[in-house]
Protein backbone atom coordinates (compact mmCIF):
# COMPACT_ATOMS: atom_id res chain seq x y z
CA UNK A 1 0.00 0.00 0.00
CA UNK A 2 2.67 2.51 -0.82
CA UNK A 3 -0.02 5.05 -1.96
CA UNK A 4 -2.47 4.70 0.86
CA UNK A 5 -4.50 7.86 2.01
CA UNK A 6 -2.85 9.56 -1.37
CA UNK A 7 -5.42 11.18 -3.98
CA UNK A 8 -4.04 10.70 -7.78
CA UNK A 9 -5.19 12.69 -10.75
CA UNK A 10 -3.95 10.84 -14.21
CA UNK A 11 -4.69 12.09 -17.36
CA UNK A 12 -5.51 9.98 -19.70
CA UNK A 13 -6.53 7.64 -17.37
CA UNK A 14 -8.97 5.72 -19.67
CA UNK A 15 -6.56 3.90 -22.11
CA UNK A 16 -2.86 2.30 -22.21
CA UNK A 17 -0.47 3.59 -19.24
CA UNK A 18 -2.68 5.78 -17.84
CA UNK A 19 -5.54 3.34 -17.17
CA UNK A 20 -2.70 0.69 -16.20
CA UNK A 21 -1.29 3.78 -13.53
CA UNK A 22 -5.42 4.04 -12.74
CA UNK A 23 -5.48 0.47 -12.05
CA UNK A 24 -2.07 0.16 -9.81
CA UNK A 25 -2.23 3.76 -8.09
CA UNK A 26 -5.60 2.54 -6.92
CA UNK A 27 -4.48 -1.20 -6.08
CA UNK A 28 -1.49 0.61 -3.64
CA UNK A 29 -4.57 2.29 -1.40
CA UNK A 30 -4.66 5.40 -3.21
CA UNK A 31 -8.17 7.34 -4.38
CA UNK A 32 -7.78 7.47 -8.57
CA UNK A 33 -9.26 10.47 -10.21
CA UNK A 34 -9.47 8.86 -13.97
CA UNK A 35 -9.46 12.10 -16.35
CA UNK A 36 -10.03 11.51 -19.95
CA UNK A 37 -11.55 12.97 -22.56
CA UNK A 38 -13.02 9.77 -23.32
CA UNK A 39 -15.93 9.38 -21.02
CA UNK A 40 -17.49 6.26 -22.47
CA UNK A 41 -14.68 4.27 -22.06
CA UNK A 42 -13.63 6.12 -18.28
CA UNK A 43 -16.58 6.12 -16.63
CA UNK A 44 -16.55 2.06 -17.72
CA UNK A 45 -13.07 1.48 -16.13
CA UNK A 46 -13.91 3.51 -13.32
CA UNK A 47 -17.03 1.97 -12.65
CA UNK A 48 -14.76 -1.87 -12.77
CA UNK A 49 -12.07 -0.58 -10.32
CA UNK A 50 -15.08 0.36 -7.81
CA UNK A 51 -16.64 -3.24 -8.54
CA UNK A 52 -12.98 -4.55 -7.31
CA UNK A 53 -13.62 -2.40 -4.07
CA UNK A 54 -10.77 -0.16 -5.07
CA UNK A 55 -11.72 4.11 -5.07
CA UNK A 56 -11.86 5.40 -8.68
CA UNK A 57 -14.02 8.19 -10.46
CA UNK A 58 -13.91 9.46 -14.08
CA UNK A 59 -13.93 13.45 -14.62
CA UNK A 60 -14.03 14.50 -18.14
CA UNK A 61 -11.80 16.91 -19.51
CA UNK A 62 -10.11 18.03 -22.37
CA UNK A 63 -6.28 19.12 -20.94
CA UNK A 64 -5.96 21.28 -23.79
CA UNK A 65 -8.57 23.75 -22.98
CA UNK A 66 -8.22 25.68 -19.19
CA UNK A 67 -12.12 26.38 -18.60
CA UNK A 68 -12.08 22.57 -18.98
CA UNK A 69 -9.54 21.83 -16.61
CA UNK A 70 -10.20 23.81 -13.96
CA UNK A 71 -13.88 22.13 -13.71
CA UNK A 72 -12.20 18.98 -13.71
CA UNK A 73 -10.00 20.17 -10.64
CA UNK A 74 -13.04 21.80 -8.76
CA UNK A 75 -15.01 18.47 -9.63
CA UNK A 76 -12.03 16.34 -8.44
CA UNK A 77 -11.05 18.31 -5.31
CA UNK A 78 -15.58 18.25 -4.00
CA UNK A 79 -15.30 14.57 -4.59
CA UNK A 80 -12.02 13.69 -3.18
CA UNK A 81 -11.34 16.71 -1.19
CA UNK A 82 -7.86 16.86 -2.06
CA UNK A 83 -4.91 16.03 -4.63
CA UNK A 84 -1.89 14.56 -4.08
CA UNK A 85 -0.02 13.48 -6.83
CA UNK A 86 -1.05 14.48 -10.80
CA UNK A 87 0.16 12.48 -13.52
CA UNK A 88 -0.08 13.99 -16.77
CA UNK A 89 -0.02 11.26 -18.98
CA UNK A 90 -2.35 12.74 -21.78
CA UNK A 91 -0.83 12.85 -24.92
CA UNK A 92 -1.55 12.36 -28.71
CA UNK A 93 -0.10 12.06 -32.30
CA UNK A 94 -0.38 13.19 -35.33
CA UNK A 95 2.24 11.99 -37.57
CA UNK A 96 3.70 13.19 -40.80
CA UNK A 97 7.24 14.23 -42.38
CA UNK A 98 8.27 17.54 -41.44
CA UNK A 99 7.46 18.36 -45.57
CA UNK A 100 3.66 17.14 -45.07
CA UNK A 101 2.97 18.17 -41.47
CA UNK A 102 -0.13 20.80 -41.40
CA UNK A 103 -0.11 23.76 -39.12
CA UNK A 104 -3.01 21.83 -37.80
CA UNK A 105 -1.36 18.86 -36.76
CA UNK A 106 1.22 20.52 -35.13
CA UNK A 107 -0.64 22.52 -33.04
CA UNK A 108 -2.70 20.21 -32.26
CA UNK A 109 -0.16 17.98 -31.04
CA UNK A 110 1.75 20.75 -28.54
CA UNK A 111 -2.20 22.03 -27.37
CA UNK A 112 -2.17 18.56 -25.64
CA UNK A 113 0.86 17.10 -25.20
CA UNK A 114 2.31 20.67 -23.59
CA UNK A 115 -0.61 23.18 -23.19
CA UNK A 116 -2.32 20.45 -21.61
CA UNK A 117 0.54 19.40 -18.97
CA UNK A 118 1.04 23.26 -18.18
CA UNK A 119 -2.77 23.53 -17.44
CA UNK A 120 -3.52 20.58 -15.42
CA UNK A 121 -0.08 21.52 -13.75
CA UNK A 122 -1.04 25.01 -13.16
CA UNK A 123 -4.39 23.95 -11.78
CA UNK A 124 -3.42 21.40 -9.54
CA UNK A 125 -0.23 23.25 -7.55
CA UNK A 126 -2.25 25.86 -5.62
CA UNK A 127 -3.27 22.37 -3.83
CA UNK A 128 -0.48 21.25 -2.83
CA UNK A 129 1.39 24.62 -1.96
CA UNK A 130 -1.67 24.50 0.21
CA UNK A 131 -0.26 21.55 2.52
CA UNK A 132 3.47 21.80 1.56
CA UNK A 133 3.67 18.71 -0.18
CA UNK A 134 2.97 17.29 -3.78
CA UNK A 135 4.53 14.68 -6.61
CA UNK A 136 3.70 16.01 -10.36
CA UNK A 137 4.76 13.19 -12.68
CA UNK A 138 4.92 14.26 -17.07
CA UNK A 139 4.90 11.84 -19.35
CA UNK A 140 7.97 12.80 -21.82
CA UNK A 141 8.96 9.90 -24.58
CA UNK A 142 12.17 8.50 -26.08
CA UNK A 143 10.83 10.85 -29.06
CA UNK A 144 11.72 14.25 -26.99
CA UNK A 145 15.17 12.98 -26.15
CA UNK A 146 16.54 11.57 -29.21
CA UNK A 147 13.96 12.67 -32.15
CA UNK A 148 12.07 10.24 -34.16
CA UNK A 149 11.26 10.79 -37.74
CA UNK A 150 7.80 11.66 -38.44
CA UNK A 151 7.27 13.45 -35.01
CA UNK A 152 8.13 16.82 -35.48
CA UNK A 153 5.56 17.80 -33.35
CA UNK A 154 5.44 15.07 -30.62
CA UNK A 155 9.27 15.19 -30.09
CA UNK A 156 9.15 19.40 -29.79
CA UNK A 157 6.33 18.81 -27.29
CA UNK A 158 7.97 15.72 -25.33
CA UNK A 159 11.51 17.75 -25.15
CA UNK A 160 9.46 20.53 -23.38
CA UNK A 161 7.70 18.52 -20.97
CA UNK A 162 11.26 18.06 -20.15
CA UNK A 163 12.42 21.36 -19.71
CA UNK A 164 8.89 22.44 -18.20
CA UNK A 165 9.90 19.38 -15.15
CA UNK A 166 13.41 20.86 -14.52
CA UNK A 167 12.03 24.52 -14.35
CA UNK A 168 8.94 23.37 -12.26
CA UNK A 169 11.16 21.05 -10.37
CA UNK A 170 13.44 23.87 -9.02
CA UNK A 171 9.86 26.46 -8.67
CA UNK A 172 8.41 24.12 -6.64
CA UNK A 173 11.12 22.00 -4.72
CA UNK A 174 11.07 24.57 -1.89
CA UNK A 175 7.48 24.47 -1.85
CA UNK A 176 7.42 20.18 -0.94
CA UNK A 177 6.49 19.76 -4.77
CA UNK A 178 8.39 17.06 -6.11
CA UNK A 179 8.60 17.49 -10.22
CA UNK A 180 9.72 14.31 -12.32
CA UNK A 181 9.35 13.17 -16.01
CA UNK A 182 9.09 10.16 -16.86
CA UNK A 183 10.21 9.18 -20.77
CA UNK A 184 8.80 5.59 -22.13
CA UNK A 185 10.29 3.84 -25.24
CA UNK A 186 8.15 2.56 -27.50
CA UNK A 187 5.08 1.11 -25.26
CA UNK A 188 1.98 -1.51 -26.43
CA UNK A 189 -1.00 0.60 -26.36
CA UNK A 190 -3.42 1.91 -28.92
CA UNK A 191 -0.68 5.12 -29.69
CA UNK A 192 1.96 2.42 -31.00
CA UNK A 193 -1.20 0.36 -33.00
CA UNK A 194 -1.03 2.89 -35.33
CA UNK A 195 2.83 1.85 -36.20
CA UNK A 196 3.04 -0.14 -38.92
CA UNK A 197 4.47 -3.72 -38.26
CA UNK A 198 6.85 -3.71 -40.22
CA UNK A 199 8.52 -0.50 -38.38
CA UNK A 200 7.97 -1.98 -34.45
CA UNK A 201 9.34 -5.49 -36.05
CA UNK A 202 12.69 -2.78 -36.73
CA UNK A 203 12.53 -0.68 -33.80
CA UNK A 204 12.54 -4.19 -31.40
CA UNK A 205 15.97 -5.09 -33.05
CA UNK A 206 17.29 -1.92 -31.47
CA UNK A 207 15.83 -2.17 -28.05
CA UNK A 208 18.98 -4.04 -26.05
CA UNK A 209 15.83 -6.32 -24.18
CA UNK A 210 14.18 -7.19 -27.25
CA UNK A 211 10.97 -6.15 -26.94
CA UNK A 212 8.34 -3.27 -26.84
CA UNK A 213 7.33 -1.87 -23.51
CA UNK A 214 4.03 -3.16 -21.48
CA UNK A 215 1.56 -0.43 -19.82
CA UNK A 216 2.83 -1.88 -16.53
CA UNK A 217 6.71 -1.16 -17.15
CA UNK A 218 5.35 2.53 -17.24
CA UNK A 219 2.93 2.39 -14.71
CA UNK A 220 5.62 1.12 -12.16
CA UNK A 221 7.88 4.09 -12.76
CA UNK A 222 4.90 6.68 -12.27
CA UNK A 223 4.31 4.58 -8.51
CA UNK A 224 7.90 4.82 -7.30
CA UNK A 225 7.74 8.85 -8.82
CA UNK A 226 4.55 9.00 -7.40
CA UNK A 227 5.26 7.52 -4.17
CA UNK A 228 7.42 8.27 -0.57
CA UNK A 229 10.36 6.15 -2.09
CA UNK A 230 11.15 8.75 -4.59
CA UNK A 231 11.31 11.66 -1.77
CA UNK A 232 14.49 13.25 -2.43
CA UNK A 233 14.23 12.52 -6.55
CA UNK A 234 13.38 16.01 -8.65
CA UNK A 235 13.90 17.13 -11.49
CA UNK A 236 15.21 13.63 -13.05
CA UNK A 237 13.80 12.11 -16.28
CA UNK A 238 13.44 8.23 -15.56
CA UNK A 239 13.98 7.18 -19.00
CA UNK A 240 12.09 3.27 -19.35
CA UNK A 241 12.63 2.20 -22.77
CA UNK A 242 14.47 -1.08 -22.30
CA UNK A 243 17.98 1.13 -23.39
CA UNK A 244 16.77 1.99 -26.73
CA UNK A 245 19.22 4.85 -26.48
CA UNK A 246 21.98 5.14 -24.37
P1 LIG B 1 -3.28 6.05 -25.47
O1 LIG B 1 -3.63 6.65 -26.77
O2 LIG B 1 -3.49 4.60 -25.24
O3 LIG B 1 -4.00 6.84 -24.29
C1 LIG B 1 -3.98 8.24 -24.24
C2 LIG B 1 -5.18 8.72 -23.47
O4 LIG B 1 -5.16 10.17 -23.47
C3 LIG B 1 -6.52 8.31 -24.11
O5 LIG B 1 -7.36 7.76 -23.12
C4 LIG B 1 -7.08 9.61 -24.65
O6 LIG B 1 -8.49 9.67 -24.65
C5 LIG B 1 -6.48 10.62 -23.69
N1 LIG B 1 -6.47 11.97 -24.27
C6 LIG B 1 -6.07 12.33 -25.50
N2 LIG B 1 -6.26 13.65 -25.69
C7 LIG B 1 -6.78 14.14 -24.54
C8 LIG B 1 -7.20 15.43 -24.12
N3 LIG B 1 -7.13 16.48 -24.92
N4 LIG B 1 -7.68 15.56 -22.86
C9 LIG B 1 -7.79 14.50 -22.05
N5 LIG B 1 -7.41 13.24 -22.39
C10 LIG B 1 -6.92 13.07 -23.62
O7 LIG B 1 -1.73 6.45 -25.25
P2 LIG B 1 -0.61 5.80 -24.36
O8 LIG B 1 0.27 5.05 -25.24
O9 LIG B 1 -1.17 5.17 -23.16
O10 LIG B 1 0.21 7.12 -23.95
C11 LIG B 1 0.21 7.67 -22.64
C12 LIG B 1 1.32 8.70 -22.59
O11 LIG B 1 2.58 8.07 -22.82
C13 LIG B 1 1.19 9.81 -23.65
O12 LIG B 1 1.60 11.04 -23.11
C14 LIG B 1 2.17 9.36 -24.71
O13 LIG B 1 2.62 10.43 -25.49
C15 LIG B 1 3.26 8.75 -23.86
N6 LIG B 1 4.13 7.83 -24.55
C16 LIG B 1 3.61 6.70 -25.13
C17 LIG B 1 4.45 5.84 -25.81
C18 LIG B 1 3.96 4.60 -26.47
O14 LIG B 1 4.75 3.97 -27.18
N7 LIG B 1 2.73 4.19 -26.28
C19 LIG B 1 5.90 6.12 -25.92
C20 LIG B 1 6.32 7.31 -25.26
C21 LIG B 1 5.45 8.13 -24.60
Amino acid sequence: MRLQGKTAVITGGANGIGLEAAALFAREGAKVAIVDFDAATGEKRAEELKKQGLQAAFFQVDVAERISVDKMVEDVVNHFETIDILVNNAGITRDALLTKMSEEQFQQVLDVNLKGVFNCTQAVVPYMIAKGKGKIINTSSVSGVYGNVGQTNYAAAKAAVIGVTKTWAKELGRKGINVNAVAPGFTETTMTAKVPEKILNQIVTMIPLQRLGKPSDIAYAYLYLASDESNYVNGTVLHVDGGIMM
